[in-house]
């Protein structure tokens, strides 16, 4: 179903979600938790969508924290089997519709067999530019800024860098879609007001909205009501009101934007 454009001309080019609230959402039904996640892979189909329809060109998605592994073993095992079988059953039509899809955590945590879909999936959409589809798969922010040090300090031991050129750029070329801009607005289903170890560097100025909407029960309404809401805020990025309109307009890029000049 197509949906028309939010109040303003101000799309994101970047929306991070938490899809958070499917197990409450089997739990008020009282089935097995393993439900809500099925039902939420749904809710994910329908944000990816919802993005092609907008023309968001990149959505950010956190699918599986570095946490998460301390669930139960059948919970953990289950979201497994769900990841594999949407990756089995996804791939070839969102490559279809111009998806690049790419994955961000620590990969190697994962079975061989979810590792090798994982890997042809990124490269079966590689050349799309429709939208970029990251999913965060065992991923922590602190994890992500840990590993963009460790790759800092392994160029200056190398001697490709001096520690007095580490700068903003330097770290940001080294995290998790650092070539990507940063996520505008970052959206939170399920009630909870925290960024939970998501994107800690990457959030810096986003935008963020937050909805008591559990993540199955998502919907196009909610979507634009987000949308909506962020085509009236102000992003000032530290400066004043007049400023950065005047930068741009209309609002400008964040600092730590690749794409910005
Ligand atoms: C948080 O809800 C959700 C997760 C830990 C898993 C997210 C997974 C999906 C939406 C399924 C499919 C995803 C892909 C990318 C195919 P929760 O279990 O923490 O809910 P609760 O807070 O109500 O317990």
């Amino acid at each position: 179903m197509s949906t028309s454009p939010p109040a303003q001309d101000r799309i994101p080019r970047h929306l991070a979600v938490i899809m958070d609230g499917n197990g409450r959402w089997a739990e008020r039904r009282k089935r097995p938790r393993v439900i809500g996640h099925r039902a939420g892979a749904r809710s994910v189909n329908l944000c990816i969508d919802f993005c092609l329809d907008q023309g968001i060109e990149a959505l950010t998605l956190f699918a599986f924290s570095s946490e998460n592994w301390g669930r139960p073993e059948e919970e953990v095992g289950a979201l497994m089997k769900l990841f594999l079988n949407a990756l089995e059953r996804e791939v070839e039509e969102l490559g279809r519709r111009g998806v690049r899809i790419r994955f961000i955590g620590e990969r190697e945590r994962f079975a061989p067999a979810i590792q090798d879909k994982m890997a042809a999936a990124e490269m079966s959409t590689r050349g799309n530019r429709r939208l970029t589809l990251s999913i965060a798969a065992s991923y922590g922010g602190r994890q992500d800024i840990a590993a963009a040090a460790r790759a800092l300090a392994q160029d200056v031991a190398d001697g490709k860098l001096r520690p007095q050129d580490i700068d903003e750029a330097a770290v940001a070329a080294r995290m998790a879609l650092g070539d990507l801009p940063p996520p505008d607005l970052f959206i939170r289903t399920g009630g909870d007001h925290r960024i939970s170890n998501f994107l800690l560097w990457q959030l810096a100025y986003t935008e963020l909205w937050f909805t008591e909407t559990l993540w199955p029960e998502l919907d196009a309404a909610t979507l634009r009501r987000a949308l909506d809401d962020y085509a009236q805020r102000e992003r000032r990025f530290g400066l004043t009101g007049a400023q950065s309109l005047s930068r741009t307009g209309s609002g400008m890029a964040a600092p730590s934007d690749p794409s910005a000049e």
